[in-house]
């Protein structure tokens, strides 16, 4: 009788749940939501509200609005591509067609393919009006440059696509992701044929990523000056309070319980940096899994150092991978300060030249390892370096 009795006359659903419980715990109720993997979706992007409404409403427009004409910059692991597919949502949800592109290898032959397979596709759909013109093209290679030949039919198919979508009331988007990478000539080539799209007054929106050097540099050499009047978006890391709220409402959710003060330490750990803001809510929930929904201070202070290890795996080692000994040699007289580093202090620490503590200066603002500052100093472009090389005097 008693308990037995009554455990039995329970359904079979029900008995499965309690037998569960006892083996796994109560929480969390769902599965780690985080993602610290670049790229990919965050569960919650913080603090980026109000950054696509310039583009959405261009969207709305339809042609020539400024928002359509963007380039995202920000460091390694700012969150750049998660902005480019936030970009691709809000163009979907309102109809447009969208090409997403990184810029690796020879991008204008890819954009050219898919353009063509879109124009088929709304070729195929007997709602078009237009008498199509652009589909005796031929698929483009997309292993080598453009010939001049098919750089005259890439402009002529994409404006055959855009009139299509334009009479449906769309547009096209396209993006092209890690444009520090990217061959220049594409790049002015794309630019230009934007530029005359634009023109025509076809429905074109065109967003670039990449690492703040890189699009500096872009626009200042003049490859495509037109991007210069692009809406130029620099993303930052986040504020601490709002990386609390977003965990303390995650967490909330799962039914994992942590103490106020815990959340906020974990937080400010983060330097509101969208990739460790991911690892170590990654690892919190690891943390909670194991722990019964519980997350102690202990917990806590794992999860904390399993996500800041991670990164400098990630990030960090692999960035100093690329740089060569004199490279090194500069960023840890850099690491000496708490603040940004003049070039006077690094040509004094280092006994080196003045021309070639500039040239090291050059090479690692593109490499995307520091930035600079302004009045001649420069700054870590990567959360938590100057912690890892003053740590690791021999990296
Ligand atoms: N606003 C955000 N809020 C929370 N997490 C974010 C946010 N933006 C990006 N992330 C997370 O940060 C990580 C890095 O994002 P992403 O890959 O977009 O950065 P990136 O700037 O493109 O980096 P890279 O320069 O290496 O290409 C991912 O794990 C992503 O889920
Ligand atoms: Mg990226």
């Amino acid at each position: 009788m008693g308990i037995f009795t009554t455990f039995t006359s329970l359904s079979k659903f029900t008995k499965l749940t309690y037998i569960h419980l006892i083996l796994e715990g109560p929480v969390p109720t769902s599965e780690n939501p985080f993602r610290p993997t670049a790229g990919a979706t965050p569960p919650e992007v913080i603090g980026r509200s109000g950054l696509l409404d310039e583009f959405e409403y261009g969207l709305e427009l339809g042609s020539g609005a400024p928002g359509l004409l963007s380039i995202f910059t920000g460091a390694r692991g700012i969150g750049k591509t998660v902005m480019l597919g936030a970009a691709h949502t809000v163009a979907r949800e309102h109809g447009w067609a969208v090409i997403a592109e990184t810029a690796t290898g020879t991008f204008m032959g890819r954009i050219g393919e898919k353009m063509r397979r879109l124009t088929q596709e709304l070729a195929d759909n007997p709602e078009s009006r237009r008498r199509i013109t652009g589909l005796s093209i031929a698929g483009f290679s997309i292993t080598s440059q453009l010939t001049p030949e098919r750089q005259v039919d890439w402009r002529e198919l994409g404006e055959t696509l855009l009139a299509l979508l334009d009479e449906r009331g769309t547009g096209l988007l396209i993006t092209v992701d890690e444009i520090h990478a990217a061959d220049r000539t594409e790049l002015a080539q794309l630019a230009a044929n934007v530029q005359h799209f634009i023109q025509d007054r076809l429905p074109i929106g065109l967003i670039f990523a990449g690492l703040p050097s890189a699009v500096s540099d872009l626009l200042n050499e003049g490859v495509a000056t037109f991007l210069r009047r692009a809406d130029k978006i620099d993303l930052h890391a986040a504020a601490v309070r709002d990386v609390e709220k977003s965990y303390t409402d995650t967490f909330a959710a799962a039914d994992i319980s942590i103490q106020p003060e815990l959340v906020r330490e974990a937080a400010v750990a983060t330097g509101g940096y969208p990739f460790l803001i991911q690892l170590i809510g990654y690892f919190l929930w690891r943390e909670a899994e194991k722990n019964n929904g519980t997350l102690s201070s202990d917990a806590v202070g794992r999860a904390i150092a399993g996500g800041i290890r991670r990164n400098e795996r990630v990030v960090i080692e692999a960035a100093l991978a690329a740089a060569s000994a004199k490279d090194r040699e500069f960023l840890h007289a850099m690491s000496i300060d708490d603040e940004p580093s003049t070039t006077a202090d690094i040509i004094h620490r280092t006994g080196s030249r003045p021309t070639l503590v500039a040239k090291y200066r050059n090479r690692l603002i593109d490499a995307g390892l520091i930035e600079s500052t302004g009045h001649g100093k420069v700054d870590f472009a990567i959360p938590g370096l100057g912690e890892y090389l003053r740590k690791n005097p021999d990296a």
